[in-house]
């Protein structure tokens, strides 16, 4: 206030107050995650010999490296794509051991902190106006997202209900929105989640574009009238609230849940693997320290436990399984946990064709499709495949884009063309469930 008061003539007491202004008016001066990721680098390895596989797994524990891509050192193998992100200290000794060992590479990223603060519109570019102009081609924080849905309940109460089905670890609430036009008789229904792994944003942004565009153009097409006339969906936006909040917070490359571990200082459990189907089997890790890690029994964590709770509840309706992740472009469906054709594949094989081929209609865009298993790598105890086990003819994950170039920060520019051709594909999916499978 003092400035304020003294007269113009004082250009000196006058700076202070614009340096202030143009700090409030560009905060990307003022660094995100406090600026640790700065000179951090994303590295593309691709081992081709038995001994190279071999010496990546032995640096993997030295370097501390944070895994991209595969989520597991141990699905590391020759010709298969790895991409590693390591601190900018580390990764002078990386690279020198590299071209040591004579194991070729390729610097995807030179400085992450860059891309983090350049992909991603700055928080006061962030619509935090009114939520009927709420944008969709920003990432939200969960409060944001939280409120979005509160204010949709409230405003849609002819097609939203939303409820919350328990609380995560941290004791935040686990919402669901439940979709549709309300029906006497006992709708079929889908069930969608996003956000099972932390700092995979561009699933909740999907989650979010589906409420949008089923909202906007239920009068207008026909498809979405009968999807929302003979089902329910039921949504849950962001899946795993605690990681999601904390990837926002403090660590951006969170994946795992944030419950606390007896023996071990590491945090969290991997929810994709915490699954009561062939537990804590192949591809997935027992240490709490791994990105993989099973939990210490199934279900252990709350939230995994809330949506199968429900999911159990409400099986003799649900349909379909649907959940999404990023980054990988492909359409799974079981087994993950293992080499078996699932009885019904016919029918789930030709939904995945159909609905590969619709996404790529939009921006030619490539998605592999397949059992998980086959197509991914083998991993046990995941949603899919219990959501599958427990009487969900249809089961499917998607990987969303990309394929590493951007990896988990997929930048909001690309959001829109994402989910819009994600769109395509679900919506082929549902629409194939409402016929009888061929
Ligand atoms: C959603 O709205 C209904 C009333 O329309 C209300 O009963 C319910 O509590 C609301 N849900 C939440 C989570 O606030
Ligand atoms: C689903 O996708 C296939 C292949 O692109 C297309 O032929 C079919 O019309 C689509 N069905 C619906 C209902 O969108
Ligand atoms: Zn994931």
């Amino acid at each position: 206030m003092k400035f304020l008061r003294k007269p113009r003539s004082q250009p000196a007491a006058f700076l202070p107050l614009c340096w202030l202004f143009l700090r409030i008016l560009q905060p990307g001066h003022s660094h995100l995650y406090n600026n640790r990721y700065a000179g951090d680098k994303v590295i593309r390895l691709i081992p081709k010999t038995e001994e190279e596989t071999y010496a990546l797994k032995k640096i993997h524990h030295q370097f501390k490296v944070d895994l991209w891509q595969p989520s597991s050192i141990s699905y590391v193998t020759e010709g298969t794509v790895t991409d590693v992100h390591i601190s900018q200290n580390a990764s002078r000794a990386l690279l020198a051991f590299l071209q040591e060992a004579n194991i070729q590479y390729k610097i995807l990223v030179e400085d992450l902190q860059k891309v983090l603060e350049n992909g991603n519109s700055l928080p006061t570019q962030r619509n935090r106006r009114s939520l009927s102009e709420y944008n969709y081609e920003v990432y939200h924080s969960l409060e944001e997202i939280q409120s979005w849905m509160h204010h949709l309940n409230k405003t849609h109460s002819g097609l939203i209900h939303m409820f919350s089905i328990g609380r995560s670890y941290e004791g935040r609430p686990l919402f669901i929105l439940k979709l549709g036009r309300k029906s006497r008789a006992d709708k079929r229904a889908v069930w969608m989640d996003c956000g099972i792994h932390a700092r995979e944003w561009i699933g909740p942004a999907f989650c979010q574009w589906f409420v949008r565009e089923a909202l906007l153009t239920y009068r207008s097409d026909a498809a979405m009238r009968k999807m929302l006339k003979h089902l329910y969906f039921y949504i849950m936006p962001v899946f795993n609230v605690d990681g999601y909040h904390y990837s926002w917070t403090h660590d951006r490359f969170w994946r795992k849940t944030r419950s606390r571990n007896l023996r071990f200082h590491c945090r969290g459990v991997d929810a994709n693997r915490n699954w009561k189907v062939k537990w804590c089997d192949e591809g997935a890790s027992m240490h709490p320290c791994d990105d993989t890690y099973c939990g210490p029994f199934p279900e252990s964590e709350p939230e995994v436990k809330a949506v199968a709770n429900f999911l159990r509840k409400h099986r003799k309706h649900i349909r379909a399984y649907l959940s999404f992740h990023a980054y990988a472009q492909m359409l799974l469906y079981p087994y993950s946990y293992k080499y078996a054709t699932i009885p019904n594949f016919n029918c789930v094989e030709s939904a995945a064709y159909k609905a590969v081929k619709a996404l790529r209609s939009v921006y030619g865009v490539r998605y592999r499709y397949g059992p998980a298993s086959r197509t991914l790598y083998v991993s046990s105890g995941s949603s899919m495949d219990w959501a599958y086990k427990n009487g969900i003819p249809y089961a499917f994950a998607f990987e969303l884009r990309d394929t590493g170039h951007f990896g988990f920060l997929l930048p909001e520019m690309l959001i829109r063309p994402t989910c819009t051709e994600t769109m395509l594909a679900v919506k082929n999916i549902t629409m194939h469930l409402l016929k009888k499978c061929p």
